[in-house]
């Protein structure tokens, strides 16, 4: 199937013979038309028409000691290999357990088309995913319980059914039961895979994760602009990060960081301290507060509000956004505004790959009346805000007991919140892992199948 961009570079490649093809037949005037056409045309695909579409690995956050080339010839050590160092030399410090329950994002809808399946591997997980013909989702283990091949690697949809690419027997949707063995006269009554609690909404496809396997005692909040499309989708990014999950969110409770961190003109882009030009005179002010709900049924959602100034010369305002940050469970957390012609959402959302691998993405959908600029220019804005705390949570240790100021308390009420999150047999750093042993016992790191790097646990630095 084609892609966009595939489409688009045959639209401009066909528009051109055309063009070639007037000039060829002395068809000057409707050529002259052409030429002045094609370039707005292009322009206002590029700008008011294509969704935004970022993403960036975290060995472009905080590693710049390891792009350092080394004095003299002869090295050939890459920079993925100097990274893995660092990590495998990392402190660490005495991190809460790695997993904690709550409902997570594994793919987006769109990932999933009708009768396609994905592997699909994170929380400690080995899944896969597949959209029957009825257009429901389903999420399952991907190990087939009879030889154990991946169901996410060539495995066939069928009706709601996926298909073992091994020796073909096919499970159901709906409850995980095996429904064919083609070379069998019966299909044993034991014979099913584990099917795992999903919903899909707001465009995404949520799987609920509990360490002691019990069923959600809330759900996550639906937007009914987006269900009904209302809203259209402006884009989205996408960033790795080597931290433990805990330190994503905790971010929306350090108010001191924002002055910090985020202080520097976007401008400066992600990392301020490398920028070219320099925007001194033009900073972000931030002030608010966090706050856990205090009513127990709702107990799993937070609240984060915030101010937001353009300030001259460290002095003079000249812009404020107020808004307030809903967090929900510890994986999302949503924003929704006014402003800038409309109405809209922006999802930001943290998965585990792996103990200390995060998945972290940005998601915009907005009313049709705002122009889609503002969409695309929040989401970049968001993006480089991002990566200047990614650059610090890729090399932070974590301190359990740490020296807080009173200024400081949202952090101890944010750690207390979220601790709600771990239960007796959510799983740790020294289990977590699910192929702790490596070939050569001197190696301390080795690439994954998505490109990331996973540690042995039994070198970590603790
Ligand atoms: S391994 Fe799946 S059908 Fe044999
Ligand atoms: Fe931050």
């Amino acid at each position: 199937m084609r892609n966009i961009s595939d489409e688009l570079a045959i639209f401009v490649q066909e528009g051109a013979e055309y063009i070639k093809y007037l000039v060829a037949t002395q068809s000057y005037d409707v050529a002259k038309y052409l030429v002045i056409l094609a370039p707005i045309v292009t322009l206002w695909y590029y700008f008011f028409w294509r969704p935004f579409n970022y993403y960036r690995d975290f060995t472009d956050f905080g590693f710049q000691e390891a792009a350092r080339k080394p004095p003299g010839k002869g090295s050939n050590v890459s920079k993925r290999n100097i990274i893995n160092d660092m990590r495998s030399r990392r402190k660490l410090g005495e991190l809460p357990p790695v997993y904690p329950n709550g409902w997570f994002i594994i793919l987006e809808s769109r990932e999933l088309l009708i009768e396609g399946s994905r592997e699909v591997s994170c929380l400690g997980l080995a899944l896969v995913a597949w959209r029957g013909k009825s257009g429901k989702s389903y999420v399952a283990d991907a190990y087939c319980p009879h030889l154990g091949a991946h169901l996410g690697v060539n495995g066939e949809v069928r009706d709601d059914c996926i298909k073992c690419p091994f020796h073909g027997w096919a499970f159901e949707g709906s409850n995980g039961k095996c429904v064919d063995i083609p070379y069998a006269d019966s299909v044993p009554e034991f014979a099913r895979i584990k099917m795992w609690e999903t919903v899909e909404m707001n465009g995404f496809i949520y799987l609920w994760y509990h360490a002691e396997g019990e069923k959600p005692n809330w759900q996550p909040d639906e937007m009914r602009e987006i269900a009904t499309g209302e809203w259209k989708y402006r884009g989205r990014s996408e960033f790795l990060a080597t931290c433990h999950i805990q330190e994503v969110p905790e971010n929306g409770a350090d108010m001191s960081h924002l002055n910090v961190v985020h202080k520097p003109a976007m401008l400066s882009g992600g990392k301020p301290t490398e920028a070219k030009l320099t925007w001194g005179f033009l900073t972000h002010q931030w002030s608010g507060s966090w706050e856990a709900n205090s009513n127990p049924e709702l107990s799993h959602r937070a609240l984060m509000t915030l101010t937001h100034r353009m300030c001259l010369f460290n002095k003079i305002p000249f812009m404020e956004v107020n808004v307030q940050a809903h967090q929900v469970g510890p994986g999302t957390v949503y924003l929704r505004f006014k402003g800038f012609g409309g109405e809209g959402v922006l999802f930001f959302n943290v998965t585990p790959l792996e103990p200390l691998l995060m998945k972290i993405t940005h998601t915009f959908y907005s009313s049709r009346s705002m122009l889609h600029p503002f969409g695309l220019l929040i989401l970049l804005g968001e993006a480089i805000q991002l990566e200047r705390d990614i650059a610090i949570w890729n090399r932070k240790t974590y301190i359990s007991r740490p020296l807080l100021t009173k200024e400081d308390k949202a952090i101890k009420a944010f750690r207390r919140w979220f601790s709600q999150f771990y239960s007796s047999n959510s799983p740790r750093m020294s289990t977590a892992f699910n192929n702790p042993i490596l070939p050569n016992p001197s190696v301390t790191t080795t690439p994954t199948s998505n490109g990331s790097i996973k540690l042995n646990p039994d070198n970590l630095s603790f």
